[in-house]
């Protein structure tokens, strides 16, 4: 079956993904000017958002990376969550911005803080390109920066995967949800 028909329908086009992605580059570029910030970033998903997000920054900027485990293979599967990969550089006194994809329940990205937060870093906050609200557990989150909130539907594209499949989209599609496995 094609990509295109494994979609109930384009959510954001890649036009408005650019465009937004333009404004937050903006934002930060302004915010951290006369600082080097340290943009942190989780594999897989996020890393479509961070390499454009990146080049629209007109500020020198560093790039680290994490790995963990969550949701599992399947979506839904939430809770514990597992560090695969730490991050190369040391982060005690550095501005750290952590650019997730998408923000859900927010348990990841309370768990990450949790860890970052533990280094000393001079300012932790959050730049998600996707915000979806209606799922939240954890609401205490630092997000400064936010590209779209998102209703509570599966969404895939630009960097987010169903079984690791549909990342290379160059949109955010929602899934047919005939061929999502697990309900949310
Ligand atoms: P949270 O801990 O519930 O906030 O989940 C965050 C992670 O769940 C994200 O980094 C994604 O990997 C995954 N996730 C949540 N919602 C979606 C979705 O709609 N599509 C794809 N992945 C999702």
């Amino acid at each position: 079956m094609a990509l295109a028909d494994q979609l109930d329908r384009i959510l954001i086009t890649e036009a408005q993904l650019q465009s937004r992605i333009r404004e937050l580059a903006d934002a930060i570029s302004a915010d951290y000017a006369g600082e080097t910030p340290l943009l942190v970033s989780v594999l897989k998903g996020a890393v479509y958002f961070l390499a454009d997000l990146s080049r629209a920054i007109s500020i020198p900027i560093a790039m680290d990376f994490m790995a963990i485990t969550s949701y599992g293979p399947e979506q839904g599967a939430s809770g514990a969550v597992r560090l695969i990969k730490d991050l190369d550089e040391e982060i005690s006194s550095r501005h750290v911005l952590l650019v997730e994809d998408i923000i859900d329940t927010g348990l990841t990205a309370a768990y990450l803080l949790r860890i970052l937060g533990a280094r000393d870093p001079a300012s932790l906050r959050i730049c998600t390109l996707l915000d979806k609200t209606a799922r939240r557990i954890v609401d205490t989150l630092p997000i400064r920066y936010r590209g779209f909130e998102v209703p509570d539907v599966f969404v895939v594209g630009y960097g987010l995967d169903y079984r690791q499949l549909y990342r290379n989209l160059p949109f955010i599609g929602v899934l047919r949800p005939d061929l999502v496995a697990a309900a949310p």
